[in-house]
């Protein structure tokens, strides 16, 4: 078996406890864990100077190797260019970019560094599997240094429509870049749908058969491949949480209440605002439900040196506190509004003691917890997903209320239905959701971009 080397911005390193939000760290954890390798990427710290060599731990048969960065760097790529250029272009936000040449050359200057800290520790054989809207360029940058091994790419986010990317200065170098990648993989049809929109009408390029496309003088194969959960390890978490004490505490909490639970990164791709809106046009339109419901919302702060992401956090606060305000009692606050993250077990109990599981983000690549919600439900008394259009988990949870989050009036009634929905219709929905959660799961999506992967080059 060839070795497997990961490259993500993001890294998880197994000895650290603190409980991880954002998909790309629970699902490359997951997938690495059983399968081993190397995983290599910034250490999440922000020093003086960038680190002159990555620092290596071993668990188990996972090395990861991780680099510190610099202020500068940090500021550059990753506040910078990553999460005030990318991540809001790639979730249909203009409104929100950002676009500065010294942020655009961090990043690259940063997807430089990582090639050149990489190939010291790279074998013949080894399978190079890069993640995310980060480290686009890394590929190219490790062909210059002359690696010739495999190399596949997989983008967690949605890939934008040719409107929307090509507003970003420089979007050609950034496509060429991908597809220096032998493989590039997406989450749903529509992200593919885009990509080849660019190769087609923007890059000049060609689709052929057997998924290959020819593109800036480059062949490569480019896939759907939705990503999953470790449906196995979810279903036990909710199984245990109505067990163990940590599990035990949550479930117990709701009472005789229902609980309607939202899970989120605080970021403004989730759609918090618009569902904390039409959480209120549900509690002015059905006023019998009032003291009867409780809203748990979960948000851990994340990128919080970003502007944008200062202020959705403001106006959050501003609109949980007017919507308690509105319609609290002594006893009963309506959101149980929470900005900290909590771990596997803990969200299962979450998950698994509520009646509703909210997941209405406005534009998102998969959206995990949408999948780790179905997974943690009693099959004998399952909860209802409601589940945005937006959402890319939404092709295959189809079973799910789905939503569109701009409509606030709709939403509401989603929710109301899901409160009052008769129990056989629950569990016939839920049952359509968990086969496609059991069988579409982590490990069948990694083994699926892995068996593509080594099939590379790919020549026409
Ligand atoms: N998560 C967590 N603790 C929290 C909140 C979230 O471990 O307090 C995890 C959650 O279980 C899920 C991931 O973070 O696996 C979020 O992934 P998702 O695809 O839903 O969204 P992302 O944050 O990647 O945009
Ligand atoms: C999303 C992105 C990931 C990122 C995660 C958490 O899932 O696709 O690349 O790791 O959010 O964000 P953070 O900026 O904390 O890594």
């Amino acid at each position: 078996m060839n070795r497997l080397v990961v490259v993500s911005n993001r890294v998880a390193v197994a000895t650290d406890t603190k409980a991880r939000a954002g998909g790309l760290a629970v699902a490359l954890q997951d997938a690495l864990q059983e399968h081993g390798g190397v995983w290599f990427g910034w250490s999440g710290k922000v020093g003086n100077r960038t680190a002159s060599e990555p620092i290596i731990t071993q668990v188990g048969n996972v090395t990861y190797a991780t680099l510190d960065l610099s202020r500068r760097r940090y500021n550059e790529y990753y506040n910078g260019f990553a999460n005030r250029s990318l991540w809001p272009l790639f979730h249909y936000r203009l409104d929100l970019t950002a676009f500065s040449k010294q942020n655009t050359s961090g990043y690259l200057e940063v997807n430089a560094l990582f090639a050149e800290k990489l190939v010291p520790l790279l074998k013949a054989n080894d399978l190079i599997w890069v993640h995310d809207y980060h480290l686009i360029p890394l590929g190219e940058q490790l062909q210059r240094l002359g690696v010739k091994r495999p190399m596949g790419f997989f983008l967690h986010t949605p890939f934008p429509a040719l409107e929307i990317l090509t507003a970003l200065p420089g979007h050609r170098s950034l496509v060429e870049a991908l597809c220096a990648y032998d493989v590039v993989g997406f989450q749903t049809e529509n992200d593919l749908r885009a990509f080849l929109d660019y190769v087609i009408h923007e890059a000049g390029g060609g689709i052929m058969s057997n998924h290959l496309v020819h593109a800036f003088g480059q062949t490569l194969r480019v896939e759907i491949f939705p990503i999953g959960i470790d449906a196995e390890g979810f279903i036990k978490a909710g199984e245990r949480a109505a067990r163990s004490p940590k599990g035990k505490k949550i479930c117990a909490h709701p009472g005789d209440r229902a609980w309607l639970v939202g899970v989120d990164r605080l970021d403004y791709s989730k759609g918090l605002v618009e569902r904390f809106e039409a959480f209120q046009r549900l509690l002015e339109t059905h006023p019998s439900i009032r003291g009867k419901v409780t809203m748990v919302q979960i948000a851990p702060p994340s990128r919080s040196e970003v502007p944008e992401y200062k202020d959705i956090r403001s106006n959050l606060e501003g609109l949980a506190g007017h919507i308690n305000g509105l319609f609290g009692e002594f006893d009963w606050v309506p959101i149980n509004y929470l900005n900290k993250s909590f771990d596997r077990q803990q969200l299962a109990g979450f998950y698994r003691a509520s009646k509703v599981g909210l997941v209405t983000p406005l534009r998102d690549g998969m959206n995990l917890v949408a999948k780790e919600y179905v997974a943690c439900q009693d099959p004998k008394d399952p909860g209802v997903l409601v589940l945005s259009r937006f959402a890319g988990a939404a092709r295959e949870l189809d079973a799910a209320l789905i939503v569109n989050p701009f409509d606030f009036d709709g939403t509401a009634e989603a929710m109301a239905r899901a409160l009052k929905m008769p129990l056989a219709e629950r569990k016939e929905r839920w049952e359509a959701m968990m086969e496609s959660i059991q069988v579409n799961t982590l490990t069948v999506w990694r083994d699926a971009f892995l068996a593509v992967l080594r099939e590379a080059p790919f020549v026409v």
